[in-house]
């Protein structure tokens, strides 16, 4: 059937532009574009774990049968949620099916009408999407920047008592890899009264000596009002939730769409976000010497290193976590270069605009436990030449 003409006009300018966005199977390639950070998701002890889990605790069942608050939730759910709380040191954790749901749940409920939202510029689709569902105004501030938050926190202190206001930012930014000032902007939410939230997505399992994220890292857990993690990327398995109190556990069971609204993650995704739990609280135990949180982070410092080496800090966003991203203003430039990458059997995505930008298009760099040293340095130097290349 035809496409009404409204919408095959949009695919239509989609591909003009070169931007049609199309699905792909992965392939065999040098792996610097997935959030498998630490290679969890390939983790034959984790998977095993999974099974036993789930023939302890006598479950057979394939799928959840219904909405948590129907049927479908089943015991592992109030066990692993008890193991994430405790793991993060908060009181309660509250799963979702995805970091995704979480986010639109959590800001389609939580700020009300006549409530206020500052949130960073580039905060992820998602938290967008969710405060688009919220009743309350919400206003952007520069990325990263304590001032420009002060001076809105400062333009909106007059309001109501009535008005509360949520600071929103994220602990390691998805498409730039950098990180906030967590520890100033948890204090100037006090001074202001009001509420920090964090998603965590990329710094759960990587941020840490276990990975507990930035929040725990800067001890911060008694200052932000909720933080999300989300389980598909470090843990290598799918899902997400919300660390906040009791109170806000029971508010989001009650309000978030997402969370009520939808079937409940099946026993064995569940089983697997505990065994990928149990398997950073006791790496040790499981399997050494190889654990994977510090090879990543030597891997880090080395990738840091080498862009000295290879003169390529111009281009590079500053960064410490796994993320890195070369700006190279255009998308035919970096789908070229992406594209070189991969001929020489590395995969290194574009980001383009209007996913950022125009102008701030980007490589987009992951680094993994599983890299090597040499992989780093080739696709680095490889790079250098491709940039030089479209320049010349
Ligand atoms: C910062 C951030 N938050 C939330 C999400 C969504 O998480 P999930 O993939 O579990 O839906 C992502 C995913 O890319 C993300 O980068």
């Amino acid at each position: 059937m035809k496409l009404p003409n409204k919408l095959q006009k949009k695919l239509n300018t989609r591909e003009a532009a070169g931007t049609l966005r199309v699905l792909k199977e992965p392939e065999d390639l040098v792996d610097f574009s997935s959030n498998d950070y630490l290679g969890l998701s390939r983790k034959q002890s984790i998977s095993r774990r999974a099974i036993e889990i789930l023939e302890e605790h006598d479950i057979l069942t394939n799928g959840a049968t219904g909405s948590r608050l129907l049927s479908g939730n089943h015991k592992l759910y109030p066990l692993t949620e008890e193991i994430i709380a405790s793991f993060h040191e908060s009181e309660t954790a509250l799963i979702f099916n995805s970091g995704y749901d979480a986010n639109i749940g959590f800001f389609q409920a939580v700020p009300q009408r006549g409530d206020i939202i500052l949130y960073d510029e580039y905060i992820h689709a998602s938290i967008r999407d969710g405060i688009v569902m919220s009743h309350a105004k919400a206003y952007k501030f520069k990325h990263n920047d304590i001032k420009d938050l002060i001076d809105n926190l400062e333009r909106i202190r007059e309001l109501s008592l009535e008005t509360n206001t949520y600071v929103i930012t994220e602990s390691v930014f998805s498409m730039d890899g950098d990180h906030p000032d967590l520890v100033t902007m948890a204090q100037m939410c006090k001074a202001y009264k009001s509420y920090l939230v964090v998603d965590e997505a990329h710094a759960t399992g990587v941020v840490g000596t276990l990975g507990q994220g930035l929040v725990q890292k800067m001890e911060l857990q008694n200052e932000v009002f909720a933080s999300i993690i989300t389980f598909g990327k470090a843990l290598g398995a799918h899902g997400a939730a919300v660390l906040g109190s009791d109170l806000l556990k029971q508010y989001l069971v009650n309000f978030a769409r997402s969370f009520i609204y939808t079937t409940g993650l099946p026993p064995h995704s569940i089983a697997t976000i505990l065994a990928s739990y149990e398997y950073l609280s006791a790496p040790s135990s499981i399997e050494k010497p190889f654990f994977e949180i510090e090879t990543l982070k030597s891997h880090i410092d080395f990738f840091n290193e080498q862009i000295v080496i290879h003169d390529l800090q111009s281009i590079f966003i500053p960064s410490t976590s796994a993320i890195h991203c070369a700006v190279l203003p255009g998308n035919e430039r970096v789908k070229t270069i992406s594209q070189k990458l991969k001929k020489e059997g590395y995969d290194v995505k574009p980001i383009l605009s209007p996913t950022v930008p125009e102008g701030q298009e980007r490589l987009r760099i992951c680094l993994h436990s599983y890299n090597t040293q040499q992989e780093i340095k080739s696709v680095l130097s490889l790079l250098k030449n491709f940039t030089h290349e479209s320049i010349t």
